[in-house]
């Protein structure tokens, strides 16, 4: 499997918004967040990517972002993850048959990454994906992380539209399921609710068995 290296160039905007970030907040992880779970998970959680604050301090997706307490409260409640979640990389907070990545695993500049940086670190969901002899469901969060998943196996967007709880037959094996990003700006304005993500989440589980 392909992992970019923590000094990664590949996105010159993304790199020189690091080289800014390791000058202002010295102790953070900052450097392309790896992935978190065993690579032979059945279910595959695709993010957008790393919150400034959050996975870019911490070095671990969603901990430490707000979209992660949305998060780890499902994966948990459906059997995904055991002990507690503390939003620290030294938790103790463990995956069950799941792993958690980014479509770009940088943190982008207003949490908003460029469609050139979406392309480029592709290559490294898509040898995510391929590397993982077990998967069944990937839940993409959000539109960007769909069109990702799609791109990783060669689909076009126009193969599937991306709608809130829908899945769909990637391949034999691959199920692709959608939800609204478990964002604290989705959740203030009622967009997801925990309970819709739970919904998702138990979709998940059933379709993982
Ligand atoms: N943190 C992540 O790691 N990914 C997201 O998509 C959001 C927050």
């Amino acid at each position: 499997m392909q992992l970019p290296s923590h000094d990664c160039p590949l996105c010159p905007r993304l790199y020189s918004f690091r080289e800014q970030n390791k000058i202002k907040y010295p102790e953070y992880f900052n450097g392309p967040v790896p992935p978190f779970g065993g690579i032979y998970a059945k279910f595959l959680i695709v993010g957008l990517a790393p919150g400034l604050k959050g996975a870019n301090q911490t070095g671990r997706p969603f901990t430490g972002d707000y979209a992660g307490l949305i998060l780890y409260h499902s994966l948990k409640k459906y059997g995904f993850a055991k002990g507690n979640y503390d939003q620290r990389p030294d938790d103790g907070f463990e995956l069950v048959n799941a792993r958690v990545t980014n479509a770009v695993r940088c943190v982008p500049p207003d949490n908003k990454p460029e469609p050139s940086e979406i392309n480029i670190c592709n290559k490294f969901l898509t040898s995510e994906i391929a590397a993982m002899p077990n998967l069944k469901v990937i839940l993409s969060l959000g539109l960007v992380s769909h069109n990702a998943v799609l791109k990783s196996y060669g689909c076009k967007p126009s193969y599937a539209k991306f709608i809130h709880a829908k899945s769909y037959k990637i391949n034999d094996k691959i199920t692709l399921l959608d939800s609204y990003h478990t964002s604290r700006y989705n959740i203030n304005t009622g967009r997801l609710t925990q309970e819709m993500f739970d919904d998702v989440v138990a979709q998940a589980a059933s379709l993982a068995i």
